[in-house]
């Protein structure tokens, strides 16, 4: 996929298709609002007849296609919804819905009019950014194991056209920084989709080592030996059920693009396959647990763009990766296992593994590098999904300025976060019986904080922010209709976009 900023009229491109926006008309709205003019011109009057007869109306959702009588392709136009809640998600979910609407129909190549999705309050830049995010976004498909599969948008071209010609340079600073940010979310979806079959703990360091020398970053891949020696049991624990598939601890370094930046650890939960264990899970909706990996993939595509970017801070990625499988090795209820900085768990749940895991990663990466902050990415709890829905993270964090960052990420790239609290009850519950935490309380009470405070005990001095992601990280068939188009059926990468604006516009320092 490529795109392109043109500075001409959007009907010099020809394109296979033309698309506008357009927001949703007021009650006593008549006239064609002026920004589609040109557009009503190409299809000689077709449009403002459909707007006369209300066909045309602005609301969500909301395609018209038209074909030009001149026979040069279609015009396309969008609805954005109400002026009222026009944001950049608007546009990044009616981009998102123009080029999966042409799917299999023909159109290689797209032309977005900006001027039409460039409206109040939302600037040329922030409007090409999200038409950059709606169509690479949209347009995205899983499509490896697929015999056949349907053309789609693969040559998005961004018409500047004369009224917004001042703003070329910012618009394509704009477009290049988002299109390099969209190819990292597809090629982590592309990873975070394999079964469990392909994608072993052993791939994810594959991937790794591939990575850095691609991007030039530093790798050490921790096997099963070497994790024994750390000291890193819950690791082990975890992966020790897994005879084909042993675990591994993953650490990326980039090194930062400021003299005296910030160092930020971004830790994510990598079990390739969560059964539960020998707490198994029930069948219905196991498939899903191949996305159990969703967290440390996302750690791969973070370190991938703060690379290619450039970003001010040294990043330091950690994936905790291991296979969640019953057998004669695995890990059992009432064990209690030792982690990398000393602190002991006590297992109450094989199923509440991720914890486990990330403790010896958080151990580690805390006591190893001193980070200024800690991220971590987890698919962690069930809970998170109850409460927030399968849109949003849980955000937890000791320390108000991250949270207040990342908070102002989410609203800049449109992926939603919400903070919880944590609080001495949480940490209370956790203590365990038999070590010194427990890794499940075994009543249904803040599932998601329980488990945050869990993760607490294993980050150091560092300021801390855990993002839950088992909501956000993929939607499913049944979910897919209540989603925005630019989630597909599958992995959505959760977290990348969100983690790498925030390391962007981090202080140069
Ligand atoms: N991977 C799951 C959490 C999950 C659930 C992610 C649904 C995505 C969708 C996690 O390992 C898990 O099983 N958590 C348990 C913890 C419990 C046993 C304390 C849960 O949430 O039920
Ligand atoms: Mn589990
Ligand atoms: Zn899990």
């Amino acid at each position: 996929m490529k795109a392109s900023l043109d500075r001409r009229e959007a009907t010099a491109t020809g394109s296979d298709v033309l698309i506008s926006g357009v927001v949703e008309r007021a009650e006593k709205e008549n006239q064609l609002p002026r920004s589609l003019a040109k557009d009503d011109q190409l299809v000689k009057g077709l449009l403002k007849a459909a707007w006369d007869r209300k066909e045309v109306k602005g609301k969500r959702r909301e395609i018209t296609v038209f074909h030009r009588p001149d026979g040069k392709g279609r015009l396309l136009v969008v609805g954005l919804g109400p002026r009222s809640r026009f944001s950049p998600e608007s546009v990044r979910r009616a981009a998102a819905e123009a080029v999966r609407a042409v799917k299999g129909k023909g159109a290689r190549t797209a032309t977005f009019r900006l001027a039409t999705f460039a409206q109040e309050p939302v600037s040329p830049e922030a409007a090409a950014r999200a038409i950059i995010d709606g169509s690479y976004l949209g347009g995205y498909e899983f499509v490896k194991y697929k015999s056949t599969t349907e053309g789609s948008v693969e040559d998005v071209t961004i018409a500047l056209g004369e009224e917004l010609s001042r703003s070329e340079t910012d618009v394509r600073t704009a477009i290049d920084e988002q299109v390099t940010i969209d190819e990292v979310v597809r090629w982590t979806r592309d990873i975070a989709n394999l079964p469990a079959d392909t994608c072993s703990p052993e791939r994810l360091a594959e991937e790794a080592r591939h990575l850095a020398k691609e991007v030039g970053l530093k790798v050490t891949v921790f096997e099963p030996e070497k994790l024994a020696e750390m000291g890193c049991g819950g690791i082990l624990a975890v992966g020790g059920g897994s005879n084909s598939h042993p675990p591994r601890m993953i650490v990326l370094e980039y090194a930062g693009g400021a003299r005296r930046g910030k160092t930020v650890a971004v830790v994510g939960k990598g079990i390739t396959f969560d059964s539960g264990g020998i707490s198994i899970k029930p069948a219905t909706g196991m498939s899903h647990m191949k996305f159990d990996k969703s967290g440390a993939v996302a750690v791969l595509g973070i370190l991938r763009a703060a690379a290619m970017l450039k970003v001010p801070p040294r990043v330091i990625g950690v994936m905790a990766c291991a296979e969640n499988v019953p057998s004669g090795t695995s890990y059992r209820p009432g064990d209690v296992v030792k982690t990398f900085n000393g602190k002991t768990i006590e297992v109450l749940n094989t199923d509440a593994e991720g914890r486990v895991v990330l403790a010896d990663a958080l151990g580690y990466v805390s006591a190893q590098y001193r980070p200024d902050e800690i991220i971590d990415l987890a698919t962690l709890t069930g809970a998170e999904v109850v409460a927030l829905g399968d849109d949003t993270a849980g955000l937890v964090s000791t320390d108000d300025k991250l949270a207040a960052g990342l908070l102002g990420a989410s609203a800049a790239t449109g992926e939603p976060i919400w903070r919880m609290p944590l609080t001495d009850y949480h940490r209370e519950l956790v203590k365990g019986e038999f070590g010194d935490v427990r890794n499940s309380i075994e009543i249904p009470l803040a599932g998601m904080l329980t488990a945050a405070a869990f993760l607490e005990t294993f980050v150091g001095t560092s300021a801390w922010a855990h993002l839950d992601i088992a909501g956000p990280a993929y939607t499913t068939v049944n979910t897919r209709k209540y989603q925005p188009a630019y989630q597909n059926p599958g992995a959505t990468a959760f977290g990348v976009r969100l983690v790498t604006r925030y390391l962007l516009d981090a202080p140069k320092a």
